[in-house]
Order: structure tokens, then C-alpha cells, then sequence
């Protein structure tokens, strides 16, 4: 294939690829890589007259925007807000580096102020090439004084940020003390403080600083962590790492999220991912949904205020922030995991479910014999979640199902719609000439059509996170019209 050069690319194009590269955790170059082995033959080299590695990533890149993809860095809460992070002097403070690239990514500004210690571990060239602004270390610094003094610093911060919190810092924090930047900045603040401690086991057990973290709670401070493991000192391991810097940027996204939250107040269910019908112990049916979509669609109706309660059959992605998990294994467990969630304003089933399971399950592994090869398994009919829900007495006000396809898809989904008692189906072609980059089951990418009583529209192919926010509004928009015929 064609050579890339990153540092050649517009800075448009570094960033969407930082993005996406940083969502995925590859590097850039595997990432670019990737995208272009992904590019769609009809948008190839060949017919862009694209023939160099570069231009093809150009490609690449333009097409997931015009599709409408949205990565997660991009509907971040807290975009546009600036946090001031103090980084406290201890072997933790090298993971503010990613921690400060990962609030950047989210277009987070993000102002260090390094104390004396933390210059040991870490520098503050290093700190400033990656927040783009200069780093501040001294409380009397002639010019900072005149042009961001400590006043500024803490009074211009939506929230600051300790991290790693030493026991030291935290001591002065607790007791108001003020001898350097760091914690004159703290006691001048406004804004909402959080810190994330980080430091030996012995010393986070000590009575000194259960007492100040005590003082530090009820001073209406945000303590995160520290978490549990084995610490940087060989051979020792407890409670003193600093959170992993995720949790923080999590965090500060719902601290500072300010968005609107037209679903406050209203219960959703939403159920995902496959389910896995018992064969006998150690085999059981399944199939290939990942709970993405499913997911996303839990997530983005919390981010509008939802109280949610996601349903889930067993999968291997992360659990949305601000969601209730009920996990199963099973569509009769699955079932009664739902009616036991309702009463609901909305229920959203996304999930797999299978349709049969094993008539009679064996409590013992099944042997390979002449008998067992030769003798089929018995299906009896599953319970349909959807379906019971549709027709349930406790009917949540808008019944979304989806459709998964693979021939017939609007004929199919119309059938569905009333049979299941549904509002909505969202049908989704997941065959494999669907068009769909990386395939609709298990990949990031969808391609559906939502039919409501009263007519269909065609969405354009685009990530499974774009259609649950988009689905999301639709749900809000839906509710507040009261538009929904049952
Ligand atoms: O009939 P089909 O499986 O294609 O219907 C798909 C829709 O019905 C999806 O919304 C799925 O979550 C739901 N369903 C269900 N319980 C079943 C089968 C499907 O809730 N047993």
C-alpha cells in the first residue's frame, strides 16, 4: 500500500485521526492504516484519482465525517470548559500527561499547575507541550503575577482538578495552609474541586489522613480513589494508586455537564446484547450481537436525563456511565429483568434475543456417543420480550423494536410493527451486501430505517453511537409532541 506521512496532513485531518485513533487505543499510523484498508472500493484511489497514501487517508477521513460518524470525544459534556489541574509531586503525576491529552481530545482547555515536588517526576515542558499553555510552578512569579496571578487562576477554572493528590497537599487542603501556587490556588477557588488521591498504602491508612480526607469531604470536596493494586514501590500493593485517568475525564464530563436534560424524570428500559440459551454446562446458543448499539442507545438516553435501566445479555463492552446494569443470561431471565423495570415512559428493545432454546437442558456435559451424534436438540419457543412488553398492562408510552434483516427488510419490519404491539421498529439490514463498513453485527457502524404508524424514513449509514443520539432526540421530540399513536 501507499506510504503515509502523518505529520504531512492538514491539522483537520490529524485531529479527526487523533480521535478516532484515541477512541479505538491505536496509534495514529494503525489507525490510518485501517481506515484506508476499510475505504470502500467505490471511493478507492482508483476513482478519486487519490494515489498517494496521504490523499487516500484525505478519503478516508472526509467520508466518515460526511457520513455523519460521531465519536465519543465529540459529544463530551464538558467541551469548551477549562480546568486547572494541579499535579501534585508523586510517581502517578506521568499519568496526567494522557490524563491532560484525553481532556484536550475533548476540546477540554486545560491549565497545569505543577508543584515543586511534581517537577521531580515529571516536567513542566512536557505538561505544556501538552496542554498548549504555559505551565505555572511559583507563587511569586513577577510575571504571572501581572498577567494570570493565582487570583485569575483560580477565579478564570470551571473546576479544579488535584491529581495526583499527595498526602502533603492534601494535609494543607484540609488545614488551609498556603505556602506555594498549588494551594493558594485552592483556598482562593470558587469552583468545584476534585482530587484523586495517590500515594502509599501505609500513608493513605494513616489516622492523619483518614482525618483530613474527612475534613477535605465535608468541605463539599470530590474525592476519586484511590484505587486498589500494586503500587510503583516493588512488592507492595493496596489501596493508593491513582485513578486511571478515564474515570477522571468521566467525571469531570458529568461535573460540568450542563446540556439540557429533557428526559429528567422519565424511566427507560433498554435491553442489549445477545442472550445464551443453555445446552448443558459448558455450551450454550448465542449469537453475534455485541450490545453496541444497544449500549449507545442506553447512554445517549441517559445523557438527555433519563433514569436508565439497561437490560443486558452477556457482552464484553464497558457499561455507560449513569445507567442501572441488570445483567442475564437468558430471554426468560431477560424478560423478567424488564417487566420488573417497569413502570417505564420508554422501552427501547435492542437486544438479540434468541428465539429458541433447548426443550430440556442437561445438567450433565453432553458426551460424544453414537446416541448424542445422531440425536437432535430440541427448541421449544422463547418468550418475545417485545412483544409482551407491546401488550403489556403497565405499556410503556413509546415500544421501540428493532429489526435485524436480511432480506425484505421494510415488508418484514411493517409486519413486526404490529404484531409486536410496537411503536417503532428500526429496521437494520445485517446482511453481509449491506454496504455497511466492518458488517452491522458486532461493528461500529449502522445503516437502519425507522418506521413509525405513520411512515418510514431512511437514515444514511452511520456510527451506532450517531444513531442512538439521533434516536435519542427522536424519543424527546416524540414525548414532548405526544405524537405517538398506539
Ligand atoms: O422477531 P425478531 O427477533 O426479528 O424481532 C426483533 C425485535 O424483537 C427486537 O427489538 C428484539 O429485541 C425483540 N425480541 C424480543 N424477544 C424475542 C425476540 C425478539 O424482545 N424473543
Amino acid at each position: 500500500m501507499a506510504s503515509i506521512t502523518i505529520r504531512n496532513l492538514d491539522e483537520t485531518a490529524k485531529r479527526r485521526l487523533r480521535e478516532r485513533a484515541a477512541r479505538n487505543g491505536r496509534s495514529m499510523e494503525e489507525e490510518a492504516r485501517l481506515l484506508i484498508q476499510e475505504l470502500p472500493v467505490s471511493r478507492d484511489a482508483d476513482s478519486n484519482g487519490a494515489t498517494d497514501g496521504n490523499e487516500r487517508l484525505h478519503v478516508a477521513l472526509e467520508e466518515e465525517r460526511s457520513s455523519g460518524n460521531s465519536f465519543a470525544v465529540n459529544d463530551y459534556p464538558a467541551a469548551g470548559k477549562r480546568i486547572l489541574l494541579i499535579i501534585g509531586g508523586g510517581i502517578a503525576a506521568y499519568k496526567c500527561l494522557d490524563l491532560i491529552r484525553r481532556l484536550r481530545e475533548r476540546r477540554v482547555e486545560v491549565r497545569a499547575i505543577m508543584t515543586k515536588a511534581a517537577q521531580e517526576f515529571i516536567t513542566p515542558l512536557s505538561v505544556g507541550a501538552l496542554s498548549a499553555q504555559k505551565v505555572f510552578t511559583d507563587l511569586f512569579d513577577r510575571e504571572d503575577e501581572q498577567d494570570v496571578g493565582h487570583i485569575r487562576l483560580a477565579r478564570e477554572a470551571d473546576l479544579v482538578l488535584v491529581a495526583p493528590a499527595t498526602a502533603d497537599l492534601m494535609a494543607k487542603m484540609a488545614n488551609g495552609l498556603v505556602d506555594d501556587l498549588a494551594s493558594a490556588v485552592l483556598l482562593a477557588t470558587r469552583a468545584p474541586v476534585v482530587v484523586a488521591p495517590a500515594m502509599n498504602p501505609a500513608m493513605w491508612d494513616h489516622p492523619a489522613t483518614r482525618r483530613n480526607l474527612a475534613v477535605l469531604k465535608a468541605d463539599g470536596i470530590r474525592i476519586e480513589g484511590p484505587a486498589k493494586g500494586e503500587m510503583a514501590e516493588s512488592g507492595e500493593s493496596g489501596t493508593g494508586r491513582m485513578v486511571d485517568p478515564m474515570i477522571l475525564v468521566d467525571l469531570i464530563g458529568d461535573l460540568l455537564d450542563d446540556r439540557p436534560k429533557p428526559l429528567a424524570g422519565k424511566r427507560a428500559v433498554v435491553t442489549s446484547g445477545p442472550t445464551h440459551e443453555t445446552i448443558d454446562p459448558v455450551r450454550y446458543i448465542a449469537n453475534r450481537s455485541s450490545g453496541k448499539q444497544g449500549h449507545a442507545i442506553a447512554a445517549a438516553l441517559a445523557a438527555l436525563g433519563a433514569e436508565v435501566i439497561l437490560v443486558s445479555g452477556p457482552v464484553t463492552i464497558p457499561v455507560p456511565r449513569d445507567v442501572a446494569l441488570v445483567e442475564v443470561e437468558s430471554a426468560r431471565e431477560m424478560l423478567r429483568a424488564v417487566e420488573a423495570a417497569l413502570p417505564a415512559e420508554i422501552a427501547v428493545m435492542v437486544a438479540a434475543v434468541a428465539d429458541f432454546r433447548i426443550a430440556r437442558e442437561s445438567s450433565q456435559k453432553i458426551k460424544k456417543n453414537k446416541r448424542t451424534t445422531r440425536q437432535p436438540l430440541e427448541l421449544i419457543e422463547n418468550p418475545d420480550i417485545l412483544k409482551t412488553i407491546g401488550h403489556h398492562k403497565r405499556r410503556p408510552s413509546l415500544v421501540v423494536g428493532f429489526a435485524a434483516e436480511t432480506e425484505n427488510l421494510v415488508k418484514n419490519a411493517q409486519a413486526k410493527l404490529e404484531s409486536k404491539g410496537a411503536d417503532w421498529i428500526i429496521a437494520n439490514d445485517v446482511s453481509l451486501s449491506s454496504g455497511v463498513r466492518g458488517g452491522v453485527m458486532g461493528g461500529d457502524r449502522n445503516s437502519i430505517s425507522l418506521l413509525t404508524r405513520t411512515g418510514i424514513s431512511k437514515w444514511p449509514e452511520m456510527s451506532k453511537l450517531e444513531v442512538a443520539r439521533r434516536l435519542a432526540e427522536a424519543i424527546v421530540e416524540s414525548l414532548s409532541t405526544s405524537r405517538v399513536e398506539v
